[in-house]
């Protein structure tokens, strides 16, 4: 950043100083084409982010307290694996703050996403998948590429973000996705659903709005057969829910946050995400599609009354799939 730029107030003639003010305060989009009743159905339009998806939230909040206490340096690498959401969050906020980034992805995660990360500057390391096939990313695949990270950022010095563990994930979700979600909604909201990467998303906003509303009922979305939150054993490793669904109990997990979890199978995600492009014009990935799925079976199953309100979350952009 120019001295000048960094001078300039945010708010001069409407100007945003850079890509990291474009993080957060996302639409919440109704969804009644797709879901006419019971209840309705908002969203919260993640996938508007400058990085594509919710994970630009949890990239900024880390970046900045590891630039803020001293862990990261000016100019210093950057280094996390990622299934291409938190690499694409991080790439716009090292791009922005200064930093060069590389990641570790799995092998099976598909090509437009390694394109699109390098597109935006990072360094790509492909990781062998252990026990998935491309499109079906297991938990093994991931820890491989998780030590994969660990690997590279001693090798370079670089700082390694390790978003599983990060506590500024939750935090960043507690502090900007919640509390928009309730203002946008007026405070109306009788449901929160969602799916579970590093579990920042699901917990935050959870914590933000049950805080508000202390009979709300939150429902975590997980692939049918891969249900470890719902303590059920997991069957079935492989599903389409990339970036979610990693067959064990993430980190941070907090189980007083969960109410339920809703099982959502490959053909309802496929249905659903076909469903959101052509009947609401929101092109989103497979597991806002899962989202959506388990938010419509949750207002159908008879436990929220008919007028309840569901808000869930349009991960990421279908673009990349
Ligand atoms: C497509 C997609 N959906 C959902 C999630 C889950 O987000 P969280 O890590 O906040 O649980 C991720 C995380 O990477 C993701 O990539």
């Amino acid at each position: 950043m120019t001295a000048a730029a960094a001078t300039m107030p945010s708010s001069a003639a409407g100007i945003t100083r850079s890509a990291l003010d474009l993080i957060g305060n996302t639409p919440l989009v109704a969804l009644d084409r797709v879901h006419p009743g019971p209840g309705r159905i908002l969203a919260k339009a993640e996938f508007m982010q400058p990085g594509g998806s919710v994970k630009d939230r949890a990239a900024r909040a880390i970046l900045l307290a590891a630039r803020a206490d001293g862990r990261l340096a000016a100019g210093a690498p950057v280094v996390e694996m990622t299934s291409g959401n938190m690499g694409a969050g991080l790439a716009v906020a090292c791009a922005a703050l200064g930093h060069p980034l590389v990641v570790t992805m799995s092998a099976g995660n598909s090509l437009q996403r390694v394109r699109m990360l390098e597109a935006l500057g990072a360094e790509v390391v492909r990781v062998p998948q252990v026990d998935g096939v491309p499109g079906q990313v297991t938990g093994a695949d991931v820890r491989a590429a998780a030590d994969a990270a660990e690997r590279v950022a001693t090798e370079r010095g670089g700082f390694y973000i390790d978003q599983f563990h990060a506590p500024e994930g939750v935090r960043a979700h507690r502090d900007t996705t919640g509390p928009e979600i309730w203002a946008q909604s007026s405070g109306r909201v009788d449901a929160w659903v969602a799916a579970v990467g590093t579990g920042a998303t699901f917990l935050g906003v959870a914590a933000a709005l049950r805080a508000r509303n202390p009979s709300l009922i939150c429902a975590a979305v997980e692939p049918a057969g891969c249900q470890p939150l719902g303590g059920s054993p997991v069957t079935k490793h492989r599903h389409l829910i990339q970036g979610t669904g990693y067959g064990s109990v993430p980190p941070h997990w907090t189980a007083g946050l969960m109410d339920l979890s809703i099982p959502v199978t490959d053909a309802a995600t496929e249905e659903w995400r076909r469903a959101l492009a052509t009947r609401e014009g929101l092109h989103v990935g497979y597991s806002a599609a899962a989202n959506v799925a388990a938010t419509v079976a949750l207002l159908s199953s008879g436990r929220l009354p008919s007028d309840a309100t569901a808000v869930t979350v349009l991960c990421d952009t279908g673009l990349k799939y």
